[in-house]
Parts: C-alpha cells; structure tokens; sequence
C-alpha cells in the first residue's frame, strides 16, 4: 500500500476531548451544558446503530441529551409536534430526527419544522441556502467532516478536480457545496450518469457516497488521488467495507479513508461541533 491513511478515527477524538474540555470548563463557572435531542422513528437496524452511538458520545463528552424512541406508526401531526416542544425547549441546542423515516412520514415537512437555529444537522433548507451562497451556518455533518478531515491533513483543494459519487440530501449534494466552497471543482455524478469509470478517472479528489459496496473499481483512481469513502456495508463475513475496493484504491491513491475508521466518526465529531456551536451562540 502506498497511500496515506486519513485516520477519522483519531481526528473524532482528539475533537471530541476539546469539546468535553470545553463543557466540563464552562458547567463548573455555573452554565448549562450543551443539549441535543435525539429522536429515531421505528426500528431500522442501521438507524439504531447510529442514534446509540451519537447518544453514547453525547454522555462522554459530557453533554445533555435526551432520546426518543417512537413507534413507527407515530402521526405526522405527533412527530411534529415533538419537534415544536424540542424547538421551544431552553435547555435543548440541537434537534436531530434520523432518517430515514417510515415511508408514511415527510421528511422534508420534519426538516422544515425544526428551527434552523436547532438544526444541528445542517438539512434545513435556510441552512443549505447559506452553505450554498458561501455563509454556511450549521453544515451538514458528513460533509463537513470529510472537509474538516481533509484540511487537518492539510490538503489544499484549491483548483483541483474533485468528483463526488451520489447526489443524496445527506452527503452528495451538501458535499459537492463544501467543495465548491474550498475552491474545487466539481462533478456530481449519480445513478444516470452515463460514464462512472470516465468521472471517477479524472478525479484529483474523489468523495463515493453511493451506498453500493464495491462500486468504484481500485484501477479507476488516479494515481495520487484523495480518496473518501462515505460508504459502509456489513460482508457476508461479518466485516464492514465501503463503496471504494480499499486495497487496490490504496495501490494508487496519495490519500485514502479506511472503512471503518475513516468518515463514519468524522459525522459524529461534528454532529458534536454543531451542537457546541449553536449552543455557544445561546448561554453567551
Ligand atoms: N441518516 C443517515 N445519516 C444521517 C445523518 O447524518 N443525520 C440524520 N438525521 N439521519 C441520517
């Protein structure tokens, strides 16, 4: 293997040691600490994993949150009104509903309700305008995770030919801002494009968030190539990989991120730094 690990692993901790130095300070001078409010609709395995591990971190770094665990066939009417209460809430910085949700539910309607001032998500449309006309105010976490992994690496994007895999809400789009923003540009590819392998070979710096294992062929990648892999799915085997062939992508590439280890607690860090921010804009 020749490329560099992008180790997200370490990153997320050494971040979230600065954020529990941060609360412990400020609740022993009497404020309150950070609070988030962690909602999940129904059972979804995957969901699951990622809520508990959010509500773990919270208790670590010694911020306030509190769960809820509803039944899938909550109303919208019920939902929303959750969301209005969290909203109301003083003691509550950040609001977060895991999607997906049970197909009887608006996502986009739940997005909206929560106030883009709680919106520790970064999905409100306010929030993503502002991201897009380069004032980003809450960021979605993926993404600005990949972002905040790439410049601890010091890797300046400016110029380059980045290409991003996957259009979604959650990573593709917002991720292709970011990147726009930090001077590259930028290819959205997604599932009508016509010629992957052609994009993917072209790409300076390659973010894959296409949710399919195996997708993007090591052979594809650009010698020297910055390569983030937002993927993770569980083998037959037990063992998790990405959307990326990690072992011959790293033959290649200058830059690679490990699956797991590599993007998955970069969200959870600034998930964290989300909700520390909106709440320091609050106790101040
Ligand atoms: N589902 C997958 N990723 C995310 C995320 O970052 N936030 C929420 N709310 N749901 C998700």
């Amino acid at each position: 293997m020749t490329a560099q690990i992008l180790d997200g692993r370490a990153l997320s901790t050494a971040l979230q040691a600065g954020f529990a130095d941060e609360i412990t300070s400020a609740v022993a001078t009497g404020l309150r600490p950070p609070g988030l409010a962690v909602i999940q609709v129904g059972e979804d395995p995957a969901s699951s994993v990622y809520v508990a591990n959010k509500r773990k971190t919270c208790e670590k770094i010694g911020m306030y949150s509190v769960s809820k665990d509803l039944k899938a066939d909550i109303s919208q009417a019920e939902l929303n009104a959750l969301v209005d209460e969290y909203n109301a809430d003083p003691s509550i910085d950040g609001i977060l509903v895991q999607l997906p949700l049970p197909a009887h539910l608006s996502a986009a309607e739940i997005i909206e309700r929560i106030h883009p001032d709680k919106d520790v998500d970064g999905f409100h449309p306010e929030n993503i305008g502002k991201l897009a006309i380069r004032q980003p105010a809450l960021r979605p976490c993926t993404p600005f995770g990949v972002m905040k992994l790439l410049q601890t690496a010091k890797l300046d994007l400016y110029g380059m030919e980045a290409v991003v895999v996957g259009a979604s809400n959650i990573v593709g789009r917002p991720m292709a801002l970011e990147l726009l923003l930090a001077g590259a540009t930028v290819t959205i590819t997604h599932r009508f494009t016509r010629d992957l392998e052609a994009h993917v070979r072209r790409a300076d710096l390659l973010v894959v968030a296409a949710g399919k294992p195996g997708l993007v062929r090591g052979d594809w990648i650009k010698p020297g190539a910055i390569v983030v892999d937002v993927g993770i799915h569980r083998q037959e085997d037990g063992s998790l990989c990405g959307d990326v062939d990690f072992a011959a992508a790293a033959e290649r590439a200058a830059w690679i991120t490990p699956v797991p280890g590599g993007v998955g607690p970069m969200t959870i860090a600034m998930l964290m730094h989300n909700t520390v921010q909106s709440w320091r804009e609050r106790v101040a």
